[in-house]
């Protein structure tokens, strides 16, 4: 039986990664599979974190920090520092009480909370639990009736940006709850969905095609589909996925607002790159037209430093929440916030860093 969560956070907890044991005492191992995992040889997840490592930082002393702050602007919506909780589905598996949870530690610590379409409780009972600032990430549906449906319920309920992330088109063929030997629990499930007429189930039997040829390649989402998103709404619009500089720019023809560099925490295309390494290619390609976030693998301040650096105006954070939030509740969501913050403004002090637009590549060693 999984433990019951924390009800305070034990000295010992204090850095990100200190979560993870505690969460796993908390979770069934499924779900904990579920959580942690990746796609085939679980590759991109490693290198994610390991080519933050690899870089290495430029020290400088005795700069003035007077008047230090952390502050970024993105799409008119000011965000005390630039790091927000990233789109992670059914989060009733993690802790009972799921996303409202995080999204009432995220306004606590006003930070920035992308919810998932794929939320365990609903996009509008999330937002009712949170008033801070929600964005809300979109999985173009089968029925694209019903996708429109689902635009029109996140503005209604006061989301400020929607996050299309177009890197997940194969899910449900061969995806990482199969590869966990995965099932929801009764009582979790894609709760915005219901009510959707799914395309007839595809049996893949020996011999058949178990993606080609089937509805659901056939319903994928494509560029037009994009376009289509586009002028649907007036909300600042993100595509989260992109890790090639062709397909950047040519989100930005489509009059996309920002661009999330991510490999899904590695869950989609195994060997991947780590989202640091291809961040640089798209930067340049991109020159400023739109800012780019960035997710996978950030698990200290350093590395958000990093990421600024290279390129990013603001990072995501994903499992490591998740780990907080099945180890402590909301508490923990917000000890997670709270250390990545703390630990950007010293690594900002200790780079000389007196704001955000004193990071660029000048605060990384270059033999
Ligand atoms: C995700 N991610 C994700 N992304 C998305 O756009 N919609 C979603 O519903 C989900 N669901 C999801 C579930 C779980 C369990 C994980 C771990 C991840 C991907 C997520 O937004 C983000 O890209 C990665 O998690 C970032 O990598 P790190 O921080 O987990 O290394
Ligand atoms: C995942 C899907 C839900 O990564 O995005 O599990």
């Amino acid at each position: 039986m999984p433990l019951p969560p924390l009800r305070e956070i034990p000295p010992e907890i204090a850095c990100l990664d200190d979560y993870a044991a505690f969460a796993r005492e908390r979770m069934v191992p499924q779900a904990w599979a579920y959580l942690n995992g990746g796609a085939a040889d679980e590759i991109t997840v490693a290198e994610n974190v390991a080519a933050f490592g690899r870089l290495r930082l430029r020290g400088r002393v005795l700069a003035d920090l007077k008047d230090g702050h952390t502050a970024v602007e993105l799409f008119g919506q000011r965000f005390d520092y630039p790091i927000m909780l990233a789109p992670v589905a059914f989060q009733t598996l993690a802790h009972a009480d799921g996303e409202p949870a995080t999204a009432v530690a995220a306004a606590a610590m006003r930070a920035g909370m992308v919810v998932s379409t794929q939320s365990s409780t609903t996009l509008e009972e999330i937002a009712r639990a949170g008033r801070g600032p929600l964005w809300f990430q979109l999985y173009i549906q089968p029925d694209r009736a019903f996708t429109e449906a689902l635009v029109r319920r996140a503005e209604a309920a006061g989301y400020r940006a929607l996050v299309v992330t177009v890197d997940a088109p194969v899910n449900g063929v061969r995806n990482v709850e199969q590869r966990a030997g995965f099932a929801l629990p009764p009582g979790v499930s894609a709760v915005n969905l219901q009510g959707m007429r799914a395309p007839a189930g595809h049996a893949a039997r020996a011999g058949d095609s178990p993606f080609f040829g089937t509805p659901l390649a056939a319903l994928a989402p494509t560029w037009k589909d994009l376009e289509w998103l586009r002028g649907l709404t007036r909300l600042p619009l993100l595509a989260k996925g992109v890790t090639a500089l062709e397909d950047a720019v040519r989100a930005i023809g489509v009059g996309i607002d920002g661009i999330v560099v991510s490999n899904h925490g590695g869950r989609t295309l195994d060997t991947l790159p780590a989202t640091i390494d291809l961040l640089p290619p798209i930067a340049e390609a991109v020159g400023g037209r739109v800012p780019l976030l960035l997710d996978g693998g950030v698990r200290r301040g350093t590395d958000v430093l990093k990421a600024l650096a290279l390129g990013a105006a603001a990072v995501l954070v994903g499992r490591p929440y998740v780990h907080a939030l099945a180890a402590a509740g909301p508490a923990g969501v917000a000890h997670v916030l709270h250390i990545l913050r703390t630990e950007l403004e010293v690594a900002m002090a200790l780079t000389g860093c007196r704001t955000l637009a004193d990071v660029d590549r000048s605060v990384l060693h270059t033999a």
